[in-house]
């Protein structure tokens, strides 16, 4: 059945080494096996680390967990280790860019690649929308910070959304900033601007030098009396349930753990580089693991730090880190604070705009998406369509959107894409055991069906209303494919082309 079609892990290694000689020639850009294991860990820190701890922990705090966002984190980290660990190897063995949907064509056919690619929009483009929208968060308060005001209704999303309550008007025009931002970078993007591993390392020391300042800024000063709120009377870690799911009580942990989820996105560029690391079946595991420890301790430590020294029912806002800095009165921080969560959402806004197109590209390729997503730009070697497009949607999406929104929105997709990845390692361990890997998952009986299961645990905590739009867009995916992406598979048309030549033969 065309649907359930596959494509060999041979064909797509020869189409990674394809990929090496057109990257070169075309722009000096060497996929050699250059990266350290510390190199992949960095990247790994730089792509995590962003508005989920800087913008979301305050949301989830003052929303759903309280202080207890600190279990939320560990739940997050648990279920991030078994799908990295399957990652791990799917990108040592497959190594194409695509990431997950490349991985879905290996092992479940067409009409699964098709809609985890179709998922993965919801990652990157909802994705880079959220860290736009934090962004804009902190360009305010940190403007604010020397005196500078723009308007409120000039930075804010004109609409919000509560869950139960639904949609209304927030008073404001459009998030300006956010938009600013967005059109930014992709007008660098177009341009042909990379991160280099070395500016990527920079940021990244730039990102945890100021985390950990707040963190050895504010210990001395937590104090667990900050928890008690008028809806926690007597300041328990774990608040009481108010009686709907979610909010609080357990439930409120584990839906706090798949809103924070999104703090730790960024595990698949990792797992993207895995061609480029020098020695993939050591350096994977390092990075991924690494890069995974450092941001869990970090995000304990500082929800730990945050909740204790602010009540979590004030936090609740576009900066909450900056708030938390305000509380203990360390003002002069405050600016520095933030201009670190500044550098450090650019830099994640850009990776996530810059893995989008290449999404697309592979999607175009496989002939899923028309010729033109394929397009690389003469001059600056760029899939520059695809680029222009993307920006275009998410800076549309960032000026309307609230934060809270979409960035339920772009856990629960990347959730999706890790439970195929999941899978995905289950199946080609039993249809292709002889295949040669250079990094294995270990004990991948257990881990692969737990980090699937987990992930699928961690989107039910998610509420009903993000569940329905998943849903949607996935209905909207399928009508996608059955209208374009099955008449144009490159995969059956060469199967048709190869079942003609016999024929006639
Ligand atoms: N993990 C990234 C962030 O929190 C996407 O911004």
């Amino acid at each position: 059945m065309t649907v359930m079609q596959r494509k060999t892990v041979a064909a797509l290694q020869s189409e990674a080494s394809e990929n090496d000689e057109v990257v070169q020639e075309d722009g000096g850009h060497a996929l050699k096996r250059s990266l350290s294991a510390l190199d992949v860990v960095m990247l790994g820190v730089g792509c995590i680390i962003g508005a989920g701890i800087f913008v979301l922990t305050g949301h989830a705090a003052a929303t759903n967990a309280g202080p207890a966002i600190i279990l939320s984190f560990v739940c997050g980290a648990i279920v991030c280790a078994l799908a990295g660990l399957c990652y791990a190897e799917m990108a040592s063995t497959v190594p194409v860019s695509g990431s997950a949907y490349t991985y879905a064509y290996a092992t479940m056919g067409e009409l699964i690649a098709w809609l985890i690619g179709w998922d993965l929009i919801l990652e990157y483009a909802v994705g880079a929308t959220t860290v736009a929208i934090g962004w804009s968060g902190y360009v305010v308060s940190f403007l604010h910070s020397f005196g500078i005001d723009i308007p409120e209704q000039f930075a804010k999303a004109p609409f919000s959304y509560e869950p139960g309550h639904g949609w209304s008007h927030a008073g404001a025009v459009l998030n300006v900033p956010a938009m600013v931002i967005v059109g930014l970078i992709t007008l660098l993007l177009v341009v042909g601007i990379r991160e280099s591993a070395r500016v990527n390392s920079v940021i990244v020391i730039i990102k945890v030098l100021i985390v950990l300042a707040f963190i050895g800024a504010g210990i001395s000063y937590v104090d667990t009396s900050h928890w008690v709120t008028a809806k926690n009377p007597t300041g328990a870690f774990i608040p009481p349930n108010t009686g709907e799911s979610g909010v609080f009580g357990m439930s409120g942990v584990l839906r706090g753990a798949a809103v924070v989820f999104f703090a730790y996105i960024g595990f698949d560029s990792v797992s993207c580089v895995a061609q480029e690391t020098r020695n993939p079946r050591r350096d994977m595991p390092i990075g991924l693991l690494g890069s995974l420890t450092i941001c869990t301790i970090l995000y304990v430590l500082v929800s730990y730090v945050l909740t204790g020294i602010v009540p979590y029912d004030k936090l609740n806002v576009s900066d909450p880190i900056a708030v938390g800095v305000d509380a203990i009165g360390m003002r002069w921080l405050s600016p520095i604070v933030k201009l670190g969560a500044i550098f450090g959402l650019t830099s994640v806004i850009l990776v996530l705009l810059l893995s989008q197109p290449r999404i697309f590209y592979s999607m175009a390729r496989d002939g899923l998406l028309p010729p033109f997503a394929s397009k690389i730009h003469p001059r600056f070697h760029t899939p520059y369509i695809t680029t222009i497009i993307t920006g275009v949607v998410v800076m549309i999406l960032a000026g309307l959107l609230p934060i809270g929104l979409v960035g339920e929105l772009v856990s629960i997709g990347t959730l999706f894409a890790f439970m195929v990845v999941c899978i995905g390692v289950l199946v080609l361990r039993i249809t292709q055991p002889n295949l040669e890997r250079a990094f294995k998952t270990p004990a991948v009986y257990v881990v692969a069906p737990l980090g699937a299961l987990s992930s699928l645990f961690l989107m039910a905590g998610l509420p009903a209303d993000t569940w329905i739009r998943l849903i949607i867009w996935m209905a909207i995916g399928i009508v996608i494919y059955f209208a374009y992406g099955i008449r144009h598979s490159r995969l059956r048309r060469e199967r048709e082309a190869s079942s003609g030549q016999a024929v006639q033969r």
